[in-house]
């Protein structure tokens, strides 16, 4: 005989009561909170069976979705804020670091390493974009010998990788390492914002929620040295029309540049570049020391 059978009010205390011997306290803990968390939600949305069994299918058909390369697990995690906020749970920094956002799913490995000054945009397709500036630790010395990883869309919101035999292998990525006084500079385009995919049950979802499904226009960054914290982040266009209703809230205040035109037919040469134009954006990044 147990001192209580599980009923409405005591169903937490209940499951989690049967955890004690556990074999992992870490597991023990967070499938003490889960649970919490959720019999607390079924309590107060009251689900009809009709609605629990669309929620397991949703589940199901999440699950289904998820191959070697498309993870709509992940894509789920994004849309509802949980990967911003495990990103926030681990990556709090000294004020004046550079900020973390989401990884996304475009990173490749094998991107190429360039001197700088090279241009990523391999088909010349686009808006030509510069993008400069400098890594510096948080006391604002120079970081020698930082490895800069970008990736960014193309003009028309698409990766290399959703393009394979339509955009160039590895177009609009490169990889550049710092020198002694510690700046970059590459040439790229002016990124364009583009949906995460919607061909699955998180689309759906979106589109029951009256959501859309963008992305602001953004470049890629990770950026590591060691004895530094590894910054996985962006940088965003402030004119997208998306800037204040990322699907997947990865904007953050620190991380929106600035894009300026240039016209200028000396700088245009300077740069290497040949066009009537080009757009300039100059971002520091600030590294803060490991843990
Ligand atoms: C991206 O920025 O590449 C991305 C992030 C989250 C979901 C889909 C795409
Ligand atoms: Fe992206």
């Amino acid at each position: 005989m147990v001192n209580a059978y599980f009923n409405e009010q005591n169903s937490a205390d209940i499951v989690t009561g049967q955890n004690t011997n556990a074999k992992d306290e870490r597991l023990r803990e967070v499938m003490e909170v889960v649970t919490r968390h959720l019999h607390a939600a079924v309590k107060e949305i009251e689900p009809t069976q009709e609605e629990w069994m669309q929620a397991i299918q949703f589940l199901t058909a999440t699950g289904h979705k998820c191959d070697d390369w498309r993870q709509e697990y992940i894509l789920l995690s994004d849309v509802l804020g949980i990967s911003m906020l495990v990103d926030a749970v681990n990556s709090r920094r000294p004020a004046g670091a550079s900020e973390n956002t989401v990884l996304g799913p475009f990173h490749i490995g094998g991107t190429p390493e360039y001197e700088m000054g090279t241009n990523i945009c391999l088909d010349g397709k686009g808006e030509d974009l510069v993008v400069r500036g400098r890594i510096l630790d948080v006391k604002g010395n120079p970081v020698e010998g930082a490895k800069i990883d970008v990736w960014q869309a193309n003009d028309e919101g698409f990766y290399d990788v959703q393009q394979k035999g339509i955009q160039p292998d590895f177009n609009l990525r490169g990889v550049f390492r710092t020198g002694a006084d510690g700046t970059y500079w590459f040439k790229a385009v002016r990124p364009r914002h583009y949906s995460i995919p919607t061909d699955g049950p998180v689309g759906k979802l979106l589109e029951d929620l009256g959501r859309h499904p963008y992305r602001p226009a953004h470049l890629h960054y990770i950026i590591s040295k060691d004895g530094y914290d590894e910054v996985t982040t962006h940088i965003f266009d402030p004119d997208d029309p998306y800037i204040d209703s990322d699907a997947v809230f990865g904007v953050k205040k620190s991380l929106i540049a600035t894009f300026n035109k240039v016209n200028d037919a000396e700088r245009i040469k300077a740069v290497g570049l040949s066009g009537e134009y080009y757009w300039d954006v100059e971002f520091d990044f600030v590294l803060a020391p490991k843990g």
